[in-house]
Order: structure tokens, then sequence, then C-alpha cells
């Protein structure tokens, strides 16, 4: 709801769920690693003298990051050996921080990097990206990865589609408008946040120059077989016509210029607000289970692995799309029904399914205006 600011009705698989099925998440932060260790050298020393922040928003359990903030606190060490370093996980508040804490403390299945250094902090926060979620000029390193394509609000419901990618007309027009509002909403809060010389590194779902997005690189188009299964639910009456619209996604993916836009245009309030960008780029980080099928070659084991990932960022819209007129079980039926659905199609005709990650990859710099 665009009053709380939280991406509304949104939430990843919670017990620790979220990170174990969706090790293509930590492939793109692993690959976007040496862009955080570049923004790292890049900050003066007296900057860090005093103590070092690093802000990880939309971080769900933490898990993903894990790896990257170890190296990053690494750099940092490296740098200033007495700095104390505060590592602040922010989601919103319905995220599941007993899953983020246990990760982070090392109670989970991963192992942590807090055993590593002395006087590593790390502090957990419920306030969403869309306000400001620490006090002016103390971050250094502000990071976020496949988060920021949540809108503030669901701007209305998409007639024909479940995501914008499939909108038309003035439904696309709400999104895009809505979207290039949050993107600047989201950049001033950071501009607030960081440290003049601080640094963004941003790798956020995206439309490339090719107009590929997740899961269209080329096979099946995931987004429009979502759609797919959803109307042949409608169709079947097994949801309302309700039911078919409600399931709208709040995203956008933005294109390089619509990232650009407020960063390079000196009118803008984010240029004004000394935010200016370094570097764009666009990457596409290939399914782990798509490519896992191609050498085992085992289209049941491919279905039942990869399902969980499209679920675990998904399921929660499904099911809130759904009349709170029916039971919580039978809720419940339906989106079994349709992951389901969803297996069976991969398992029977596996060519081409997968979900490949499209990132446009930034690196801002907070200057002194
Ligand atoms: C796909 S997960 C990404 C998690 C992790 N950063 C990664 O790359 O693996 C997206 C996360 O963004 C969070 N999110 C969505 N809207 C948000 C908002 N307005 N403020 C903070 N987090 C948000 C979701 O709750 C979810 O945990």
């Amino acid at each position: 709801m665009a009053t709380r600011g939280h991406s509304e009705g949104i939430t990843m698989s919670g017990g620790g769920l979220y990170s174990l099925a969706t090790i293509g998440a930590k492939h793109v932060i692993d690959a976007a690693t040496p862009m955080v260790l570049d923004a790292i050298a890049s900050l003066s020393s007296e900057s860090i003298a005093d103590g070092f922040t690093l802000s990880d928003m939309g971080t769900a359990d933490a898990g993903t990051s894990l790896t990257m903030v170890a190296s990053a606190i690494e750099a940092v060490r490296a740098r200033a050996p007495q700095t104390p370093i505060s590592i602040v996980y922010s989601d919103q508040p319905a995220n599941d921080f007993n899953a983020l804490i246990a990760n982070v403390y090392g109670l989970g299945p991963f192992e942590t990097y807090l055993d590593r250094s002395e006087q590593v902090y790390p502090l957990v926060s419920g306030t969403t990206f869309y306000k400001q979620i620490l006090p002016n000029a103390t971050v250094d390193i502000g990071f976020s990865a496949t988060a920021m394509h949540w809108l503030s609000s669901k701007v209305c419901n998409i007639s024909n589609h479940v995501q914008a990618v499939g909108a038309a007309g003035e439904e696309l027009e709400k999104f895009r408008a809505q979207a290039a509002s949050d993107w600047r909403q989201i950049l001033l809060h950071r501009a607030a946040e960081l440290k003049p010389g601080g640094k963004l590194v941003l790798i956020n779902f995206g439309c490339d120059e090719q107009g590929r997005y997740l899961g269209n690189t080329g096979g099946v188009n995931m987004f429009d077989n979502f759609n797919r299964i959803w109307r042949s639910f409608l169709e079947q009456d097994r949801i309302t016509h309700a039911e078919y619209e409600n399931m709208t996604l709040p995203q956008y993916y933005n294109t390089l210029e619509e990232f650009s836009a407020p960063l390079t245009d000196p009118d803008e309030a984010v240029y004004r607000a000394g935010l200016r960008l370094d570097h764009i780029e666009t990457r596409v980080v290939k399914c782990p289970f798509a490519e896992a099928f191609a050498e085992h070659g085992d289209a049941e084991r491919f279905a039942e692995s990869y399902i969980p990932t499209i679920r675990s960022w998904n399921e929660s819209i499904f099911f809130n799309g759904l009349s709170d007129r029916r039971s919580p079980a039978e809720r419940q039926q339906i989106i079994e029904d349709y992951y389901a659905t969803y297996r069976d199609m991969v398992r029977d005709s596996p060519a081409g399914h997968g979900m490949d990650y499209v990132h446009a990859y930034m690196v801002i710099s907070k200057i002194t205006v």
C-alpha cells in the first residue's frame, strides 16, 4: 500500500527456504562482488576511519549475500584494521527475519562470516527501501540485489496478463509512471543516507538492450506461461474473473534509459541531490536448474527443482489474488494445483523452460553538491 510504502502482499519463502531455493540469486550477487570491492577501494581513508557501514536492502534471509558480505568485510579490514564494521540488513516488515538471524549467526545451513573478524556488527531493519533506512550521511556502501523491481503499490490490475511485461495501453502507462516515481524515491532516500564519496551497487532486474528480461531470453517466456496457466484456471472455472485480474504482480522492469535518467539529467532532483551514475551494464545469469538439466537430462528432476525457485517469490501474490471468501485450505489447494500444472508442463516438455536472470548492474556515487 502506498501509504505504508512497502510492497504490499509480497513475501519470499520463509524458514530459510528462500536462499536454498534461489541459488541463481546467489550467483548474481557473487558476480557483482568485484563491483562492491572496487567501490570499497574507492572510499577515502578518512571516511572509513571511524566506522564503515554496508546496507543490504531487500536482503530476504541474507543467505544469498553472505559470501559477498564476507568479501566486503575482508576488503575493509585490509584498509582499516581497527574500524568498526556495521552490516545493516533491511527488508519489509513481513520478511522472515528469524531466518535472516539464523543465517547470519551461523544457525542455518550456511557458514557465517562473524567468526572471522572482530568488531563486525550485524543490524536488522524492517524499513522499506521506499523510506530512509539509516541516518543522513552514515552509509559507505548501499547494496541491493534483485529487489527494487517490486513497486511500492499495485497501481492497477492488468486485465490480460499477470505482469507489466504483458500490459498495454493505459495499464502499461500506469505501471511505467509508478516505476519512474518509485525509482526516484528509492534514489533520493539513498542520496540522503550515503556519506559524501559513498557508493551504491544496485543489481536490479530490468529489460536489456535486446528486450530480454527474467525468464524471457529466447526459450519459453516464463511470464506468458504464468499467464497461460492462470487463464486456463479461469477457463475451467477454478478461479473467478476478479481473481484472474487480481493476480497482477506489482513489478516493473526498467530499461537502461529508465534507470539512468534521474542520475544523468541535471534537472532531476536525484542528480541535484548528488547522485551520479558511474557505471551501468546488463548481464544475463543462466538459470542454474536449466543448466543442470542440460547436463543430467532428467526432465522430472528438472521440473521438481525448477518450480520451487519460481514459487519462492510469487506464491504469496497468487495466494493473495484469491478471494478471501474462500477458505485458506481451498486457496492453498488452487495454488498447489497451479504449481503442479506448471511442474507437469516442464516435465512433459522441458525444452526452453528456465528462469535466466536479466539484471542491470549499476554503480552510483554520492558527490558533494
Ligand atoms: C528476490 S528477493 C532478493 C533477496 C536478495 N537480495 C537476493 O538477491 O537474493 C526480493 C526481496 O526484496 C524484498 N522487498 C520487496 N519490496 C521491498 C521493499 N519495498 N523494501 C524492502 N525490501 C523489499 C522482498 O521482501 C524480498 O525479500
